[in-house]
């Protein structure tokens, strides 16, 4: 079985005094099932790969730009990434498709810029509340898959997260059930793709914790993890990856 991929995402946290917490993540995984992954700001990126890197945590950025470089100010290319010693991106993460107006198109450009610059995307897909309540949770969900994945992934390195937008940082969380079938209907669609896609790991976000990490992570075409605030402490994380074993 493939090892799960565990990610934390820091979002717009930490400062360099907060790599003590990355260390000390790098320095508890010794012996983990798990694939790990931490995704600080860009200005941590090549400070953290120093940090964690000889430990075998990946480290990743929150999101790209499309184009290789040019007049894109304040934004940061795959490339660049790269160069600082990123080897993952999240894109489509629902904070960028809400509040900087991503659409499908616009995260589908970004993931085909991350394996053009040799970084494994983590594309992230996921319905709101209203959608969820108006029925609408699997159709939404494949649909952005079918838009955000291009068909040219069919033979990248690539992940997919399923984080429903109302249970990101809000401590809600779907049934197993209703995991499962979301990660179900995105295995449908990732099959339509072909080649190596037909495998991408699936991961789930959203309030994962160290006390529902283990159900979830056992859960049927669950891949991995994408892990907000728990991500923080590392004594937190280390217990969401124990969970994995
Ligand atoms: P959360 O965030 O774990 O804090 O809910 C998950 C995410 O947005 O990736």
């Amino acid at each position: 079985m493939t090892a799960p991929l565990i990610v934390g995402n820091w979002k717009m946290n930490g400062l360099a005094a907060d790599l003590g917490e990355a260390q000390a993540i790098a320095a508890g995984i010794i012996g983990a099932r798990a694939r790990i992954g931490l995704c600080p700001a860009a200005t941590l990126i090549s400070r953290m790969a120093e940090a964690v890197s000889a430990a075998g945590v990946a480290v990743g950025g929150q999101d790209c730009h499309a184009e290789v470089k040019g007049a894109f100010t304040g934004d940061v290319s795959a490339e660049m990434l790269q160069d600082a010693g990123a080897s993952l991106v999240i894109v489509g993460h629902s904070e960028r498709r809400a509040g900087h107006g991503e659409t499908d198109a616009d995260v589908a450009a970004k993931a085909l810029a991350a394996v053009r610059a040799g970084l494994e995307p983590i594309i992230c897909v996921g319905e709101t509340l209203d959608q969820r309540q108006a029925g609408q949770a699997l159709e939404i969900v494949t649909g952005q898959v079918r838009g955000s994945v291009p068909l040219a992934l069919a033979d990248a390195g690539f992940a997919v997260a399923y984080e429903p937008v109302w249970a990101i940082g809000t401590g809600l969380t779907p049934s197993l059930a209703e995991i499962e079938e979301v990660h179900a209907a995105i295995r449908a669609a990732l099959r339509q793709i072909g080649g190596r896609a037909v495998a991408a790991p699936i991961l789930y976000g959203g309030s994962v914790k160290p006390d529902n990490a283990r159900e979830i992570l056992h859960a049927a075409e669950v891949g991995g993890a994408l892990v907000g605030g728990a991500s923080l402490k590392a004594v937190d994380f280390l217990k969401i990856i124990a969970a994995a074993g």
